[in-house]
């Protein structure tokens, strides 16, 4: 059965524009965001306290949360690896954050340069830090249906790094195809794998639209129960550290199959267009979404 409501947390603003190449300057990221806040969207991945030396894209994400007019009710979630980071993500006051972990070892080294065992621990003061600050923290664990170095990565190792960051204190947990390599059946397997140990309803997924399957890959996890899809407005991005992916799912591609199947997600469809069409003329190219595309021409 599907669910009759689905949570969309829109990942543009982030995971979407750290791998734009074009600068997108602080005052045009908050033009988005508030273009997606009004489009209803209540959960925004705003940007990330990371390296500026690893991804020159995020440096402005001080300014545009000190600078953000916030919605009331909606969630403006920062990007967080360490202390730093998290210290960073506090200071302008980002709604929660995100630790964000790889099941995959060489990705671990290659994206946030330490062993998956480490991360965990440098994870473990943030975790303390935010329970003390009444921050929540959500998990991510990447290349869930594989590896840019590894190949196949066995749902048992998602699992048991998706269990130790909701362990840790983590409320929710979204599982990274980060390449988006992925197809249905390998979804389900790992689906299985994972909610024998973390419930169902503490899981989300977050697919990148690599291969063209995100949506049929979304769509299997709804059948399985999952309430919560990450994607990006646009279809914008992609991931620095992980060579040849494409962009997260297109909102819009998203939100037009849940309108369609009749599930709710409280989302402005024609605002959901314009403010996707917004940040593509900024980066000047046209939007990864052939829905978005559908109704420019139409
Ligand atoms: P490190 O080299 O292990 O740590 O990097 P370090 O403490 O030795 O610091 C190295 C440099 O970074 C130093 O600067 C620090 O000051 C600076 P330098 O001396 O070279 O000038 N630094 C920081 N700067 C700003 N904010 C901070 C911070 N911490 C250290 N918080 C580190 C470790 C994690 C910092 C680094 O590897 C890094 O920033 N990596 C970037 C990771 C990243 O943002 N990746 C993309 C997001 S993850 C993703 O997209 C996947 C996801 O979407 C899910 C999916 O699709 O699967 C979430
Ligand atoms: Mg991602």
């Amino acid at each position: 059965p599907l669910p009759e409501q689905v949570k969309i947390v829109e990942v543009g603003p982030r995971d979407g524009l750290q791998n734009e190449s074009t600068p997108i300057s602080a005052v045009d990221k908050i033009a988005l965001i508030e273009k997606l806040d009004a489009a209803g969207i209540d959960y925004i991945e705003s940007g990330s306290f990371v390296s500026p030396k690893w991804v020159p894209q995020m440096a402005t994400s001080t300014e545009v949360f000190e600078k953000l007019n916030r919605k009331p009710g909606v969630t403006y979630a920062a990007l967080t690896p360490n202390m730093r980071g998290f210290e960073g993500a506090m200071a302008v006051n980002a709604t929660e954050v995100a630790i964000f972990g790889a099941a995959s070892e060489s990705f671990s080294q290659k994206n946030i340069n330490c062993s998956i065992e480490e991360s965990l621990e440098r994870f473990a003061p943030i975790m303390d830090a935010a329970k003390s600050a009444n921050i929540k923290v959500r998990g991510y664990v990447s290349c869930v249906l594989g590896c840019p170095y590894e190949g196949d990565i066995a749902p048992e190792q998602v699992a048991t790094v998706a269990e130790k960051l909701y362990k840790m204190g983590c409320y929710e947990i979204s599982l990274g195809d980060t390449i988006g390599i992925g197809t249905p059946d390998k979804v389900i397997k790992m689906i299985q794998a994972v909610s024998a140990r973390v419930p169902m309803n503490k899981l989300a997924v977050h697919f990148h639209d690599t291969y063209g399957q995100a949506l049929t890959n979304i769509y299997a996890a709804l059948q399985m129960g999952i309430k919560v899809v990450d994607s990006a407005i646009a279809g914008l991005g992609g991931c620095p550290y992980a060579k040849g992916a494409s962009g997260n799912v297109a909102t819009e591609d998203v939100v037009y199959m849940l309108n369609g199947l009749g599930i709710k997600t409280g989302i402005d469809f024609q605002a959901l267009l314009k403010a996707g069409w917004f940040i593509s003329d900024k980066l000047g190219k046209p939007p990864i979404s052939k829905v978005s595309s559908a109704y420019l021409a139409n």
